[in-house]
């Protein structure tokens, strides 16, 4: 199992977006995803309550510091993959979830390089690593980039980042209508009919690289340290 976290202290840099596109693909390839809602605006829950029973897919709800490391606990041998929305924050549930993942992805609008959210992100993943003497594997993913921006673009943005010690995902996440549209009619981007939504086989390949490649990002010992991890986060659990 492996947890992996979008986070970005600046509210609307695309992580609900990314976690679900992820959290869909990676379910349709038959990964048991379990999605974790902590962000309050619960769009993940609506997404869900919209869409009725998702194959492979289950979103829980109402998650607080609390509960967090219960349900991740618990989780344990059902899921393959635990996804944690957060809300644009810098609080108690970020910290918390960030020190439990394996992978933290941390939208960044590939346009507008506003990276202050991210850089706050940056600072509490290098805080929680020092104090716990982990290491947070972390990546930039760069979102609603435009379509028409070029890779030769992309690779110098991402070596700009590589250049301060950022990685940065290959594989952006592309402004498209149907990641808007997967909100408001529910299901996922396989049961859209193309004839309606512009661009679909183009959404559907770009949320399939970026499952490709976030699953190879993971270590094989993605649980390594999880019981221990728990263990720190939950110090009267067995
Ligand atoms: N790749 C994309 N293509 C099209 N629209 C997108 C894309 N990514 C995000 N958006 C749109 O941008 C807005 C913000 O995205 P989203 O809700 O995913 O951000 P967020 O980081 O979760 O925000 P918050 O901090 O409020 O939780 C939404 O209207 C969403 O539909
Ligand atoms: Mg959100």
């Amino acid at each position: 199992m492996a947890v992996i976290t979008f986070a970005n202290a600046k509210g609307g840099a695309g992580k609900t977006t990314a976690a679900l596109i992820l959290s869909t693909e990676l379910a349709r390839q038959g990964n048991r995803v379990v999605v974790l809602d902590a962000d309050p605006q619960r769009w993940i829950t609506s997404w869900s309550e919209v869409s009725g029973r998702v194959a492979n897919l289950e979103v829980i709800s109402h998650v607080t510091p609390a509960s967090l490391p219960c349900h991740i606990r618990e989780l344990k041998g059902e899921a393959d993959f635990i996804v944690i929305d957060l809300a644009g924050a810098k609080d108690a549930i970020v910290a918390l979830a960030l020190g439990l993942s394996d992978h933290v992805l941390i939208p960044v609008q590939g346009c507008a390089m506003d990276a202050r959210g991210a850089v706050q992100i940056l600072e509490l993943i290098r805080h929680i690593g020092e104090k716990a003497r982990v290491r947070i594997n972390h990546s930039v993913v760069l979102t609603r980039v435009n379509s028409l921006v070029t890779t030769r673009a992309l690779q110098t943005i991402k070596a700009l980042l590589a250049s301060r010690g950022v990685s940065v995902l290959d594989t952006p996440i592309v402004e498209r209508v149907a990641y808007r549209e997967i909100f408001e009619c529910g299901g996922t981007l396989q049961m859209m009919d193309p004839n309606r939504v512009s661009n679909l086989d183009k959404a559907r390949e770009n949320a399939y690289a970026l499952a490709a490649e976030v699953q190879n990002l993971l270590p094989v010992t993605a649980r390594r340290a999880l019981m221990s991890r728990l263990r720190s986060a939950l110090p009267r659990a067995a």
